[in-house]
């Protein structure tokens, strides 16, 4: 693929692991089990193709909605990963969390700090995992934390909003894919999606595959990108 045309920043929202199960007659945690091997997947053929940035949904602010075993389900998988991980050194992967993890358990904030200073100073693909992540949240965050700084309100640009998101230093998103067939945001990276190109995909996350992310990229690479100019 020609590399000009590689978006700098991906977002995945990553989708359809209920309905995956429930096609196959399996509880929706099976389906959370296999969208994590997808996950693995993806971000393997992310740092093959030389992609800088990319951005996993995992987990939203509106997601503790659901079934608390289903939750419990979830944050498993998701501690079971940082267990095992990727070799992030062999792969030069930089590991970074958005969102609030304050309401997480201690143990899993734990393991979160610790593979976030393990991978800092890597130079590779920046792989963030949005856990306990709304967009919302990231602006009111980020806003709080420019009025407890004590910015002052007529000086204050869309770039000190940027560079106190959790994504500050990070390429604005290029790319958002969703699969599953929905066609909507639900509160992912809202202020860095502002121009970005949106494919929304009809497979379910636990059967996404290389090849669906290529076709994604296409896709990208044939839109014709004018941020407002001609
Ligand atoms: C995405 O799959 C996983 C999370 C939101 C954590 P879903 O669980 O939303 O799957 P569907 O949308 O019910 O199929
Ligand atoms: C979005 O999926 C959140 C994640 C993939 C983590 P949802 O399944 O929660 O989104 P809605 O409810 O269909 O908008
Ligand atoms: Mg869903």
């Amino acid at each position: 693929m020609d590399e000009k045309i590689l978006p700098r920043h991906i977002g995945i929202i990553m989708d359809g692991n209920g309905r995956w199960a429930k096609k196959r007659l399996l509880p929706r945690t099976a389906g959370h089990v296999q969208g994590a091997k997808a996950f693995r997947k993806c971000l393997r053929h992310c740092i093959d193709l030389g992609i800088e940035c990319v951005t996993f949904y995992a987990f939203s602010t509106e997601n503790w909605k659901r079934p608390k075993e289903e939750v419990n389900a979830i944050m498993k998988l998701f501690s079971d990963y940082l267990d095992e991980g990727l070799d992030m050194e062999e792969d030069d992967v930089v590991m970074r969390f958005i969102g609030d993890t304050a309401p997480l358990d201690d143990a899993l904030r734990e393991k979160i700090g610790r593979i976030t200073a393990d991978t800092a100073g890597n130079h590779g693909t920046v792989c963030n995992i949005a856990v306990n992540y709304g967009g919302r949240d990231d602006i009111l965050h980020a806003v709080k934390g420019l009025i407890k700084a004590g910015s002052d309100p007529d000086t204050l640009t869309e770039e000190s909003i940027s560079g106190n998101l959790y994504t500050a230093g990070l390429p604005d998103v290029d790319l958002i894919i969703r699969p599953s067939g929905e066609q909507r945001i639900s509160n992912f990276l809202i202020w860095q999606a502002a121009y970005a190109e949106y494919v929304f995909m009809d497979v379910l996350w636990p059967d996404f595959s290389e090849k669906d992310l290529d076709g994604a990229i296409e896709e990208y690479s044939r839109r014709n990108r004018r941020f407002g100019g001609i």
